[in-house]
């Protein structure tokens, strides 16, 4: 098949997320099968095959989710209602998800992550990971890895979620190691545990993450979410790529991450890449904690990712729009940063900021000549109308890899 190239015309505004974090006004972007062939102001655009105008519309590059668990079955609303009757969120909750999700067969668990990945496309999401974890046995574990690869860009395995009740703790994380490890392995590129109180102590999960790294696969921590704790500081002595929640950080916490970073040419994407602060906002509001203290993240020198942590327990939603909104209207982002946060800042953490990783993809997360073709057009003149027009539906166009998907 011919690949035809496209001009985008009538930009009012094109958020590139670039290294330059450039935004252009009255621009236009050409795209060249899946990926981005020139952008600039729209009065020097040249010619292609077919021309859209957007009549005057925002562009920023499609969210990047770079963390979600969508591969499960069932339904956590009475937890739901309890939490906001006024108890507190605990781990135990993700053994409900477990049955339903084991208790579900391969077709209806594809099935329900596809329309949840749907849902994500339908407003703005272009690339997302997503991770095991509702299996917690051998067979279950590799089941959800292999659905999950079908259906999601990156998988994470976190056989280490949470220690099934009738398991002794360190006999599950031997078997989290071991056998199930192996089993999940040929279908993911990363390897997360839950390092909280009521789920894998610090001992354990750093027997799981170092497990995972010798058997190559890049590191993520569910961190520092219920309380204090020595989720980023293990995050940070593994290498992780991401440590995910951050609610409750102490100074040294912060710090710390900042280090990671010492070794990154921000302004040209070079050097060794540390490990992101992932805020989670959604999640922060469903279960009534603090939100992570994204500005001052930010203002120390850590990149910030925003996602939207979709799952049945804490956060079930995949609106990353709702997560900006709450960025700048509660955490105190700017709408750049917010915007950056959810795109480039996603694509930072999954290591896809370049096009080298992984599956040899284009780079995704931002706008710029020879990334892909990852566009989301808002039906509104900028991007400030996400925070300014809260909880409205504000995606008006997408196209992943080139292709217009809605
Ligand atoms: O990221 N915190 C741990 N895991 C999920 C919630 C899982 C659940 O309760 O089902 C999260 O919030």
């Amino acid at each position: 098949m011919e690949i035809m190239s496209t001009l985008i015309t009538n930009i009012a505004e094109l958020m590139t997320q670039d290294l330059e974090h450039r935004v252009l006004r009255d621009a236009a972007v050409v795209i060249d099968g899946e990926r981005i062939a020139w952008l600039g102001p729209a009065a020097q655009a040249p010619a292609a095959d077919d021309v859209l105008d957007v009549g005057g519309r925002a562009v920023l590059p499609g969210w990047v989710d770079s963390h979600t668990h969508l591969v499960f079955a069932g339904d956590r609303t009475a937890e739901f209602e309890a939490r906001m009757a006024g108890e507190s969120y605990a781990a135990g909750g993700i053994a409900v998800t477990t049955e339903a999700t084991r208790a579900t067969g391969d077709f209806d668990l594809t099935r329900l992550a596809l329309g949840r990945v749907a849902e994500a496309t339908s407003q703005g999401t272009t690339y997302l990971e997503t991770k095991t974890g509702y299996g917690l046995d051998v067979e279950q574990e590799a089941r959800s890895a292999r659905i999950a690869s079908t259906v999601a860009d990156q998988v994470t395995f976190l056989g280490a979620h949470l220690v099934p009740a009738d398991i002794d703790p360190e006999a599950y994380t031997d078997m989290v190691c071991g056998p199930m490890l192996s089993a999940a392995l040929p279908y993911v590129q990363w390897a997360d545990v839950f390092c909280e109180v009521g789920a894998f102590t610090e001992s354990q999960a750093r027997r799981v993450l170092l497990a995972c790294r010798d058997a190559g696969l890049g590191l993520r921590v569910h961190g520092n979410q219920l309380g204090f704790g020595p989720g980023v500081q293990l995050a940070v002595e593994v290498g992780a790529a991401s440590v995910d929640h951050i609610n409750y950080l102490a100074a040294d916490d912060i710090a710390a991450l900042a280090g990671t970073w010492s070794d990154w040419d921000a302004s040209a994407g070079t050097g060794s890449r540390g490990t992101v602060a992932t805020c989670l906002p959604a999640c922060d509001l469903s279960t009534r904690q603090p939100l992570a203290p994204a500005r001052d993240l930010l203002d120390a020198g850590v990149p910030v990712a925003l996602a939207s942590n979709c799952n049945p327990g804490t956060s079930f939603t995949s609106s990353m729009a709702f997560c900006v909104t709450t960025a700048v209207l509660q955490m105190g982002l700017s709408v750049h940063e917010a915007v950056r946060a959810a795109t480039y800042g996603g694509a930072l953490a999954l290591h896809r900021d370049t096009g080298s990783d992984y599956d040899g993809g284009r780079a995704v997360g931002s706008l710029a000549v020879g990334h892909r073709a990852d566009l989301h057009v808002l039906n509104a003149p900028s991007a400030t109308h996400l925070a300014y027009r809260p909880g409205m539906p504000l995606t008006h166009a997408v196209w992943r890899a080139g292709v217009k998907v809605r």
